[in-house]
């Protein structure tokens, strides 16, 4: 009797072990894109080749919510998804996330969103923004839209009230501004939109392409926002914390670039302080973490265990498939970003990864709805 219960405790461990190992070892990825079908595919043979336990299979969804959909019914397993698209995952379809890019090897921080102004504009306050004038780099950009206004919502100086009116909010704050592509039928379908969001722009050399959402517009994009302040149109731009350096030192051959000092410039902080150029750690307005792999709740753990076996086979290669690199794809930062210095494991919530600063922001937004 003893005996036959010894055995039958073993027979039991057996069945519940056999079970976990043998369990679904198959990731099924969600891809988005012909590039990211084919670095999926390759990944997947060379995965096999290299006898990575567990099996990669990869499946086309039409866009990052029919591949949240998919993760959810469980059609498919696992999508490499931006940051917006990871706030949507996590609030609207209860999905986590298994891993995060980082790209400097210690947190998953992909940039910081600055506000920048010159140095000789004194009495100026990110509490006390009111009438002055402003530059984004574009309408519904995280870093020129949805970060500043998203904060200048939380510290209440802009209200966006029952209609949820962002643009003509915004306009009523500021005294001019240039948001490129606040007046496209797409963001202004009325065309409603306040005029004085785009007197700050000044489009291309022959006054055409005012306000366009595109390089014409001279004040368009990350260095278009930097431009706009330099040349004293603008009191405050909200750019990325590279966003200058990416221009200085002749790596901008344009003009107003090669005029720009350093020493003209200074961050202002949420607290109303201002800081340096340098001191954007701990003098910025939202710290933008990096893409993730979006996943369910209960395969958190499952679809890491596969992915630390990917990367440690494929993350460092030097020679043959390279996890982190997109060459012979015919774009930049497919499945991953190139700048990935390697995946780290979330173990917390989503909104544990998008951060504290980040969510704020979008929470700004939320009479939207989102869902
Ligand atoms: C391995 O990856 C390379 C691209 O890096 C690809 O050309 C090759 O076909 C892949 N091998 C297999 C067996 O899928
Ligand atoms: C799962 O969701 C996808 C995307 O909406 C849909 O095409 C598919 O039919 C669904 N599958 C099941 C089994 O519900
Ligand atoms: C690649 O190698 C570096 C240096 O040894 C290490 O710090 C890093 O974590 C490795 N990356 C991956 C993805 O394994
Ligand atoms: C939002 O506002 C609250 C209260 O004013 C403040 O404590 C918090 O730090 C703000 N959050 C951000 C991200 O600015």
């Amino acid at each position: 009797m003893e005996h036959l219960d010894s055995r039958l405790t073993i027979l039991l461990l057996l069945l519940s072990v056999i079970p976990f190992s043998t369990q679904k070892t198959t990731v099924t990825w969600c891809v988005m894109s012909n590039a990211e079908e084919q670095k999926c595919l390759d990944l997947a043979g060379n995965a096999t080749l290299r006898k990575v336990r567990g099996t990669l299979l990869c499946v086309r969804g039409l866009h990052s919510r029919d591949c949240m959909e998919k993760i959810k019914n469980g059609t498919a397993d696992a999508a490499s998804m931006f940051v917006d698209d990871i706030y949507a995952a996590g609030l609207c379809y209860g999905l986590e996330l298994a891993a995060g890019e980082s790209r400097n090897g210690v947190d998953g921080v992909s940039y910081y969103v600055v506000a920048l102004a010159r140095r000789s504009s004194s009495d100026l306050s990110l509490l006390e923004m009111h009438e002055r004038s402003s530059c984004h780099p574009g309408i519904r950009t995280t870093v020129g839209w949805t970060v500043p206004i998203g904060y200048l919502v939380n510290t209440s100086q802009i209200s966006v009230g029952e209609q949820c009116n962002f643009p003509r909010a915004v306009g009523d704050f500021f005294g001019y501004s240039c948001v490129p592509g606040v007046q496209d039928t797409q963001h202004d379908p009325r065309g409603t939109n306040p005029k004085n969001l785009c007197e700050a722009c000044i489009g291309d050399d022959n006054d055409r392409h005012i306000c366009a959402n595109n390089p014409r517009e001279r004040h368009f994009g990350e260095a278009g926002a930097l431009r706009c302040v330099a040349e004293n149109l603008g009191d405050v731009a909200f750019v990325k914390h590279t966003t200058v350096f990416d221009n200085i030192d002749g790596r901008n051959q344009e003009s107003w670039a090669l005029d720009l000092e350093l020493e003209d410039l200074k961050l202002l902080c949420p607290d109303g302080t201002e800081a340096g150029l340098e001191e954007h750690e701990r003098c910025h307005l939202a710290a933008v973490p990096a893409d993730g792999v979006v996943v369910r709740m209960d395969d958190k753990c499952r679809v890491w265990k596969f992915l630390e076996r990917l990367q440690n086979v494929f993350g460092n290669a030097t020679e043959g498939f390279s996890l982190f690199s997109s060459v012979g794809y015919g774009e930049a930062d497919v499945l991953f970003s190139d700048s990935t210095h390697h995946l780290l494991r979330v173990l917390g919530s989503y909104s544990s990864w998008l951060g504290p600063t980040y969510t704020t922001a979008l929470q700004a937004f939320e009479c939207e709805g989102f869902c």
